[in-house]
């Protein structure tokens, strides 16, 4: 466990940029893992609509849904001591208006422990932070690549405009998020916009200049499947593990190996 058992407060992540201590953010989606990570010392753990692709299967996060996000936030914040926990806020569930936006995110803050909340989009939603945040819900933003766009986007790709990304990503600062995640941009502009904003960006694809860095659970441990962008960085190769140990369970039943005696009752 990192030496700072304290749980993780919303307005740490800004003194932390202040003094340059760099953020770490996961993904979690269950109980268990969740306290792995916490005791490993994670500062947040991001309920990620990421459920969608890395749990679920599907080929986008479009499906989830707020009941299925607060299922996985309840279960993730449980496990939390010490970091802090955000859930995503799935497509459609705060898009619609911004009294959608409160009831979506007021039900996650209420039905689960978890801190904050996270919506994708900068200029389009600043008045919607801005409306949470009035209610006394955190927000972070997510802009860049936003895959809840992956419809109009056609693929995932780099997001290449600077003077979009930048506008967006101070819009979402001005209307009082807390953080921002940037996805999927060129080092230098993410570097450019880390040095305008006085609250932290959480890079992923992003390059190393931002103050805080996210990764993809299922991404860190090799379960990401085919498909791994370039800047999903492999920590453990848990699937291989996974598929090795299943091997061995299928020989060792087939050949009538398990289980042994110590293993069987009398
Ligand atoms: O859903 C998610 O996991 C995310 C991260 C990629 C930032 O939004």
């Amino acid at each position: 466990m990192s030496s700072e058992a304290r749980p993780v407060t919303v307005p740490e992540f800004a003194a932390w940029k202040a003094r340059n201590r760099r953020i770490s953010v996961l993904t979690a989606y269950d109980y268990p893992t969740a306290l792995l990570l916490d005791a490993a010392g994670v500062d947040c753990l991001l309920v990620g609509d990421s459920v969608g692709t890395t749990v679920q299967g599907w080929d986008s996060t479009l499906k989830v849904t707020l009941d299925q996000i607060i299922y996985h936030a309840e279960m993730v914040a449980r496990a939390a001591k010490r970091a802090l926990v955000v859930a995503d806020l799935p497509f459609l569930s705060y898009q619609v208006s911004r009294r959608q936006a409160i009831r979506s995110a007021g039900r996650v803050l209420k039905e689960t422990n978890c801190q904050a909340v996270k919506i994708e989009g900068g200029r389009t939603q600043a008045e919607t932070i801005r409306g949470l945040v009035e209610v006394g819900i955190p927000v972070m933003g997510h802009v860049g690549l936003t895959p809840q766009s992956i419809r109009r986007l056609g693929s995932y790709r780099v997001e290449r405009s600077a003077e979009k990304v930048t506008a967006d990503a101070l819009a979402v600062a001005e209307s009082g998020a807390f953080a921002v995640v940037l996805e999927c941009i060129p080092t230098d502009l993410a570097a450019s916009i880390t040095a305008k904003l006085t609250i932290p960006t959480i890079g992923i694809g992003a390059g190393p200049h931002c103050d805080g860095q996210v990764l993809v659970l299922h991404d860190m441990l090799g379960l990401g499947g085919e498909f791994s962008p370039k800047f999903a960085r492999c920590y453990a190769p848990v699937g291989d593990a996974i598929q090795a140990a299943a091997e061995r369970y299928v020989a060792d039943v087939g050949e009538g190996r398990f289980p042994a005696e110590s293993e069987s009752y009398r």
